[in-house]
């Protein structure tokens, strides 16, 4: 361990920049919509017995690896054997993928903070052309995103403590209390009730195998598990802090998010007599369009509404920069600005044509389809899933127990009482449920090309990646 690799400066620092990265478009937008189509609460409750069970014990996996080894994804995995090092390349090939499209929806929401206030969102009827119009826009939306990436850059440049930590210990608190004021708006309006008894009275006839896929997939996702973006945050960890209690702390404050985004849409949904259902434009169109229907605090609460959903966007994307450039500081001695300068630009020009592949580019194709869709399946139904299997597999089974015990109770200075059920869930159930649902996800792409491609990838990095 280098005396001057980076750390958190707090504890809470630490809580909120993992929040942070865990809390994202995933729960604001992504989640929303994936419970509207599969039925709610019905999958909201197979959702959170995943995250407690599955995906909490995922992250102490991760924040124990990263600790262990105060090294980033890459390292982590080396430091025990080099046949393992492209599960950690396979992670920063992930995030660096990722970020070729995720700062792209980053930056609508950027851009609907000052659309709130333009008047294009205040006719209801025609919310859904806006938006068609904005994305396959050739410019704007394009601007946005680098602007987005501009965020993100000087945020990561100033590092750890410096940049991450403090950015995510005024953001998160911020995006809580706008998150909760919206809530209580769409609680109290008229006819909210339809919308709390679609998130917490279950119909269990609607859940089939699809039903417990996507479940898994959005707890992975929402948790930023699966491709070394913990093990990497937890590398920053003091050897002072309680593991178990981040971990839990951490999957808390992403499942209130969450939920709380839950009860900030789906009342005023059905209040407006809406539609759940409505697929990933559900924020962009379906949320604008029940502001529209209320007048002018419409106009402010929809401002509130972007800010928040930016915030988590900015505090996830951070998350995914840090990976990739903790790679190039760890492995390869480059200094951390040059590092995400550099690494920036270039997701930055991908990022480009992933949103011109929305529009302007929609022709040109890739195995079937366009950049923004092509990386988005590659990453979240391929990588992540491969990715969080094989980490429990080498925790589980490489790493050895005495290890992770002495990590976990900080070398035995502290009681972790539920030590052997975490490590039996890490060991046996988590390899067997994210390999059924990696297999059934995998098998089911529609786009055959681009799933053979990321088994390619993924192939020839076990192959080939041992030296980075
Ligand atoms: N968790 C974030 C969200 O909910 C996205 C994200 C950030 C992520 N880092 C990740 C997803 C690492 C998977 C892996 O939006």
């Amino acid at each position: 361990m280098k005396k001057s690799r980076e750390n958190w400066g707090s504890r809470i620092g630490f809580i909120m920049a993992a929040a942070g990265s865990a809390i994202g478009l995933g729960n604001i937008w992504r989640f929303p919509y994936t419970a509207g189509a599969n039925g709610g609460s019905a999958f909201i409750i197979i959702y959170l017995a995943f995250t407690f069970v599955i995906g909490l014990s995922v992250m102490l996996a991760e924040f124990t690896l990263g600790r262990k080894t105060h090294l980033a994804a890459v390292g982590a995995y080396k430091h025990h054997s080099k046949n393992w090092t492209f599960v950690g390349v396979l992670g920063v090939v992930s995030a660096f993928l990722i970020m070729g499209f995720y700062p792209v929806v980053g930056g609508w929401a950027l851009s609907y903070i000052f659309k709130s206030f333009t008047g294009v969102l205040s006719d209801a009827s025609a919310i859904g052309s806006v938006f068609e119009g904005f994305i396959k826009n050739p410019i704007q939306p394009i601007i946005w995103t680098l602007i987005f990436f501009g965020l993100n850059v000087v945020i990561v440049a100033k590092g750890i403590a410096g940049g991450i930590e403090k950015a995510s210990k005024v953001l998160m608190p911020t995006l809580f209390i706008l998150l909760i004021l919206l809530a209580i708006r769409s609680l109290t309006l008229p006819g909210a009730s339809a919308g709390i008894e679609f998130l917490f009275k279950p119909d269990f006839s609607v859940v089939t195998g699809q039903t417990y896929l996507a479940a898994l997939g959005q707890a992975f996702f929402s948790l930023s598990l699966g491709m070394g973006c913990m093990v990497t945050y937890g590398s920053y960890i003091s050897k002072k802090e309680r593991l178990p209690l981040d971990a839990l702390t951490v999957t808390a404050l992403d499942t209130a998010v969450a939920l709380l985004a839950g009860l900030a849409i789906f009342p005023a949904l059905f209040a407006f007599g809406m539609e759940p259902a409505a697929g990933p434009g559900l924020v962009f169109v379906v949320v604008p369009t029940v502001f529209a229907q209320m007048g002018g605090i419409g106009i402010i609460l929809s401002a509130l509404f972007f800010i928040a959903l930016s915030v988590a966007a900015l505090t996830s994307s951070v998350s995914l920069l840090e990976v990739v450039a903790a790679y190039l500081i760890d492995q390869k001695h480059i200094p951390r600005k040059t590092a995400v300068y550099s690494i920036a630009s270039i997701m930055a020009v991908i990022a480009v044509f992933a949103s011109l592949s929305l529009g302007a580019m929609s022709g040109a194709t890739f195995l079937g389809v366009g950049i923004f869709d092509f990386l988005d399946i590659l990453t979240d139904k391929i990588f992540l899933a491969v990715g969080g299997l094989l980490l429990a597999i080498f925790v589980g089974w490489v790493v050895k127990k005495e290890d992770l015990e002495r990590e976990t109770t900080n070398e035995g200075t502290v009681k972790f009482v539920l030590f052997n059920v975490w490590y039996n869930i890490v060991k046996y159930i988590v390899p067997v449920a994210v390999a059924i649902v990696a297999v059934l996800g995998i098998t089911s792409i529609e786009q055959k090309g681009v799933m053979f491609f990321g088994l390619g990838v993924i192939g020839v990095l076990a192959l080939f990646s041992k030296k980075l």
